[in-house]
């Protein structure tokens, strides 16, 4: 079954019917005032923090699913029918039914009998506020009398309390008044702590209210749902005002239509710290013009913002990912770190230092500046000694966790891609201060960093893996004490290490660079420990012993060591290739590629069984596709091009369009994982919109497979394009000029064999050199492989 389809002129996609397989999200704001909506109106929001500024309640794993959301009814008075445009959650069969999921915004239309609505939601640019612009049209011969009602159920601020307490409904207050629905809460909070006051919430309509109910009992009646309130079954709201109980924004407003008449209303939900201020934020919210100025704004904003990267090459599907979709989710994810989805209920997640500190690589092309702020940020929560604190809240300036042993090397790549992105050399001596004590350069932070890894090793001189590493769900393996040793972050050490080598190069830091050069050649010297004949093992246990070898009878072969190890330039050729061959035999799937096999499907520390899922689920054996893209950045590196783009395919989310009963999520964006073949529902995938899946994704594709790569002297034109593509156009801005490349395969030559013409002229090499660049607006590159 297809539920829907691209609409890339118009930078959408079109769901075609509402019974999707799993509620298919979009995301409003970017990270100030914000939430998700689902494409039938489900879903959530808040202001800036989703778990101490929540906004609309939303309750996960809900039977029926997705609910609440922001709800429009219309009841027909004449009949006492009554419907909703957006089919939940009345689900009432539309006439026509299409929701369009766009940038910043989405668009839902339902046609019922010869009434026709469609409702715009969208969170302006830079404001604490949703709209939701609705508009009725009465397509009928006769003259129609129509109620409209809405459906907002607030959630007291802080989530945690509200789900867990029935105290907080206590504290909460509401009145109507001057047709603004208010919610406010006795708080004792206030004076003492500003920063955990609880906002005010509001509702408010631009067109006058009949009536409203803000207890949300007495507009849906006992034992009723959203889908039958009993609001709707009388045609009218009771005018209840809300002392402590559960509170809603439930406004009737009527409406008659006479024939083809259309009429819009206008609506807004937001937060506000300043109660005296909501009646004005309303008032020039509604001004006139203002929704249609503020909508324009935001898609000029989208429109600019993906303008400066845009390829095209023959496969239609990989050109919508990566001008439309791919490129607003890293932004999305950079925005929203793992705070709140469909998976993330926006409880305990702030800022990881480790997902966080990937993302920046999503969006560097487009916003240096920011991606520079936020890797600054995490800095900031380094402790003196090299290692990082796990989590920073960005609203509350709060960090806690840490003890990790990869956390604090992500900074080192971030840190250099920035460089080779900006030029911003003068950054590495900005001043950062660290999370105990002290501060230092953000070069001493990533020193610091790799000092600490190389100061935390094992018996075999492989770092330790401390609580984890990158996969969370080994933390068992470390639970169990001793010197567990971690072959992942060996190999992201010595990516570490290389990239400053590279950096000190062009710095000119001989001294240091020979440090590091000792220090890489030293890390070569412990391979032999780490290959198991044919790929590299994932980690020495308490006891010594090797895991993810083929010895054993379960997890004989991980993912990432063999990914990192290629990126991590350590080893020869020779045993890279072979364990790029073996990843291709044990843990290809048509889907992707799975993180380990085979996977047992029990626990048991002495049997090695670390992971706490089934067999295909997650991190046992699942396709995790945050570590798909280091995989296919491997096969580019070792020039195995057809390998490369067969994996990037595999993963390209367009392709779940056609297979949305089995894959379930959205095809239009990245997902955390996929269940794999050892699993009963192998297709069946979850996690979708925040995963550091976006970021990767993006810059591999981007970096590695088209191959346009941000040196620190220029830009790199490097690809490794699959066989049957003849050309390629990439135009993105780089430093301020406009680069446009294209790129002819004629002679289908291997990787890093070609000729780079710049602006007509033939010139050594395959760089776009910094010194070319100078003075000019664009150039024209054309490398003819
Ligand atoms: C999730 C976490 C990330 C972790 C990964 C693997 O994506 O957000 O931090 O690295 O799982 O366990």
């Amino acid at each position: 079954m297809q539920y829907g389809y691209f609409d890339d002129k118009n930078k959408e996609y079109v769901i075609t019917r509402p019974d999707t397989p799993t509620p298919w999200m979009n995301y409003l704001g970017q990270g100030g005032y914000g939430g998700i909506i689902s494409n039938t109106a489900g879903g959530v929001s808040f202001d800036r923090d989703p778990q101490q500024r929540r906004v609309l309640r939303y309750r996960y794993n809900n039977l029926p699913m997705d609910r609440p959301g922001r709800y429009i009814y219309i009841r027909d008075m004449a009949s006492g029918e009554y419907w909703s445009p957006s089919w939940q959650p009345v689900l009432r069969d539309l006439t026509h039914y299409e929701c369009r999921h766009g940038m910043g915004y989405t668009r839902i239309k339902g046609v019922y009998g010869d009434i026709a609505a469609e409702t715009l939601y969208f969170v302006p640019l830079k404001k604490s506020y949703e709209i939701w612009r609705f508009r009725v049209r009465n397509d009928s011969a006769t003259k129609r009398e129509l109620k409209i009602f809405t459906y907002v159920e607030f959630c007291y601020p802080s989530v945690r309390s509200d789900v867990m307490g029935d105290w907080p409904r206590m504290k909460t207050w509401g009145e109507c008044s001057d047709n603004i629905a208010l919610i406010d809460y006795i708080s004792s909070f206030r004076q003492s702590h500003p920063v955990w006051q609880e906002p005010c919430l509001y509702f408010s309509a631009d067109t006058p209210v009949e009536g409203y109910d803000l207890s949300l009992e007495d507009f849906i009646g006992p034992y009723r749902s959203e889908s039958n309130p009993i609001a709707l079954e009388n045609g009218r709201c009771t005018d209840s005002s809300i002392y402590s109980d559960n509170a809603a924004g439930c406004l009737c407003l009527p409406v008659t239509l006479a024939p083809g008449e259309e009429k819009t209303i206008n609506f807004i939900l937001g937060a506000s710290d300043d109660k005296e201020a909501i009646p004005g934020i309303v008032k020039s919210a509604f001004a006139i013009g203002a929704i249609d100025r503020d909508f324009a704004e935001l898609n000029r904003h989208w429109e600019e913002y993906l303008s400066s990267y845009q390829i095209t090459t023959p496969d239609e599907d990989v050109n919508r990912i990566l001008n439309i979709w791919n490129q607003y989710q890293c932004k999305t994810t950079f925005d929203w770190s793992r705070y709140i989805s469909l998976y993330e209920r926006g409880f305990d997640r702030g800022y990881g230092f480790r997902d966080s500190m990937q993302d920046p690589l999503g969006v560097m092309y487009r916003i240096p500046g920011e991606a520079k702020e936020r890797i600054k940020l995490l800095l900031a929560i380094q402790k003196n000694r090299g290692d990082t604190l796990s989590v920073y809240y960005p609203f509350h300036k709060t960090a806690e966790g840490g003890g990790r042993s990869d956390d604090h090397l992500w900074s080192v790549f971030s840190v250099c891609c920035y460089i080779k992105e900006t030029c911003d050399t003068d950054f590495l001596d900005e001043m950062v201060p660290y999370h105990d004590v002290g501060e230092g350069t953000v070069l001493e932070h990533i020193e610091k960093a790799v000092r600490f890894t190389l100061d935390h090793t094992g018996p075999h001189g492989i770092p330790l893996m401390l609580q984890n590493d990158w996969n969370d769900s080994l933390s068992p393996i470390a639970d169990m004490g001793g010197p567990v040793e971690s072959v992942f972050v060996f190999f992201q050490l010595g990516h570490a290490v290389k990239e400053l080598i590279g950096l000190y190069a062009y710095m000119n830091l001989d001294e240091k660079r020979k440090w590091a050069e000792g220090v890489y050649a030293d890390l070569r010297t412990r391979l032999d420990a780490v290959w198991d004949d044919e790929w590299f093992i994932r980690a020495f246990n308490k006891y010594g012993e090797k895991f993810g070898t083929h010895e054993d009878e379960y997890n004989q072969i991980y993912l990432n060591p063999q990914s990192w190890a290629v990126l991590s330039g350590l080893p020869e050729r020779g045993r890279m290739v072979k364990a790029f061959d073996a990843v291709r035999r044990h843990l290809r799937t048509d889907w992707g590629l799975v993180l380990n096999s085979p996977a047992p499907n029990e626990f048991d520390f002495e049997k090695k069984y670390y992971t706490p899922f089934p067999a295909g689920a997650r991190e046992n054996g699942g396709i995790f596709y945050h570590s798909n893209p280091w995989a296919i950045m491997a096969e580019t590196i070792l020039g195995r091009n057809e390998y490369a783009y067969d994996y990037y395919q595999a993963m390209l989310p367009t392709r779940r369009n056609v297979h949305a009963d089995l894959t379930k999520v959205e095809p239009y964006v990245y997902c955390q994982n996929m269940l794999g073949p050892q699993h009963p529902r192998f297709g069946a995938a979850y996690n979708s919109w925040l995963s550091g899946t976006a970021a990767w994704s993006f810059f591999t594709a981007t970096q590695y497979i088209l191959g346009i790569r941000p040196d620190y002297d220029g830009l790199l034109i490097d690809p490794c394009l699959p066989e049957e593509w003849d050309e390629v156009r990439i135009e993105r801005t780089f430093r301020g000029v406009l680069i446009k490349v294209t790129i002819q395969n004629v002679h289908k030559g291997a990787k890093g064999t070609g000729i780079l013409y710049i602006d007509g002229v033939p010139v050594e090499g395959n760089r776009i050199r910094t010194e070319v660049l100078e003075g000019k607006h664009s150039i024209d590159a054309a490398f003819i492989i």
